[in-house]
């Protein structure tokens, strides 16, 4: 079976006849300059520690998260990623009317909403790409609404005022921005500001892909206590472990880091997309704010994603898993320049031999 999300290297490794640590992986969306050598050095040294239970508060980490957003520490309930916590998502909107979802989602969604059984209804991205004033009023405080942003895969990223709509409607509001810290803090839209003020109001963050520490990880939430005293009752208590502690608030102390990645990443994307768009055969379909490209190809690019695992190593996203584009889409992450030139050149001698 294909893989629904990126990053299966397993998968990968195995069509390409070689080991996954071979293989060049534009298929998840992972900061090419993480995990940060910091983290590494805390990891290493915190070894030791994996022999007694994590403390099932994450006290360390909340309080850096605490500091770094400028909210009491009760605001934020730390996850085994943004995953798990979309989990509690689900549970969360099974009583609920109605459950928009925006589409093409990330598939995670619908895991999380078809386990808990709750009524979803899809709302096209090109819909409400500016804004939500046309669907604000069939909202009421009897559904919800989850919206991803940056959005995977497109990149669009909303403004705090276009989603301001939805808060006041009452209903439930879901803001995934796992991938909002790629914006630096002067240019961010993020909602979790808003968090003491909107009670129906949840944001949730992810560490493994700023930090690349997929493998680990590691994720949080932002709402009321009240939410997480009931989200702490439904979950496995020791549900992030210690080593992930740890790195979180390694991570998130290390502003060299989040500096040199914020300097990268919009040049990087620029000099990729134009790269990108100077094949014939594909066109970025959209502008992104992420650290991610979405691009349509005349054709499936099913054959040309075998053919790049086979001939190159090389591992980009299909869009199968996403019904509303399919299978002449594709997804890549932006990577450092020497590796965005191996994949351009191996898109442009696979344009040039088929
Ligand atoms: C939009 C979005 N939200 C959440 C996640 C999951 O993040 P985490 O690794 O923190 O579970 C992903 C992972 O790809 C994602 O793309």
């Amino acid at each position: 079976m294909p893989p629904r999300h990126g990053g299966n290297l397993a998968w990968a490794a195995a069509i390409a006849g070689c080991a996954p640590p071979e293989i060049l992986d534009f298929s998840a969306s992972l900061n090419p300059w993480g995990p940060p050598a910091s983290v590494i050095a805390a990891l290493q040294a915190a070894l030791p520690t994996i022999r007694d239970y994590p403390d099932p508060d994450c006290r360390l980490l909340v309080d850096a998260l605490a500091a770094v957003h400028q909210l009491p520490r009760q605001y934020f309930l730390v996850g085994n990623g943004a995953a798990e916590l979309l989990t509690w998502v689900g549970r969360e909107c099974a009583d609920r009317r109605q459950v928009y979802l925006i589409t093409p989602a990330f598939a995670d969604y619908r895991r999380a909403l078809t386990a808990f059984a709750c009524p979803t209804v899809p709302i096209a991205l090109t819909q409400v790409q500016t804004g939500f004033g046309a669907i604000a009023p069939s909202l009421t405080p009897a559904d919800a609404i989850l919206i991803n942003n940056p959005h995977n895969p497109s990149g669009h990223l909303w403004l705090r005022h276009q989603l301001q709509p939805l808060l006041e409607t009452g209903a439930l509001v879901v803001v995934d921005e796992a991938f909002m810290d790629f914006l630096p803090p002067a240019a961010s839209e993020s909602l979790v500001e808003a968090v003491p003020q909107y009670p129906n109001l949840i944001v949730l963050r992810s560490l493994t892909k700023f930090y690349s520490l997929a493998g680990l990880r590691l994720g949080y939430g932002v709402s009321s206590p009240q939410r997480w005293q009931r989200w702490r009752s439904w979950r496995d208590p020791w549900s992030v472990n210690s080593l992930a502690i740890i790195a979180g608030v390694t991570a998130l102390g290390d502003r060299p880091f989040q500096e040199q990645t914020w300097t990268w990443l919009p040049p990087a994307r620029q000099a990729f997309a134009e790269a990108l768009n100077a094949v014939p055969e594909l066109n970025v379909a959209t502008v992104s704010q992420a650290n991610f490209l979405l691009i349509q190809a005349t054709d499936s690019i099913l054959p040309l994603q075998t053919y790049l695992l086979q001939e190159h190593r090389i591992l980009i996203r299909d869009c199968c898993s996403f019904p509303e584009l399919g299978a002449s889409y594709f997804r890549v992450a932006v990577r450092r320049n020497i590796e965005n030139e191996r994949l351009l050149e191996a898109l442009q001698t696979y344009y040039q031999r088929f």
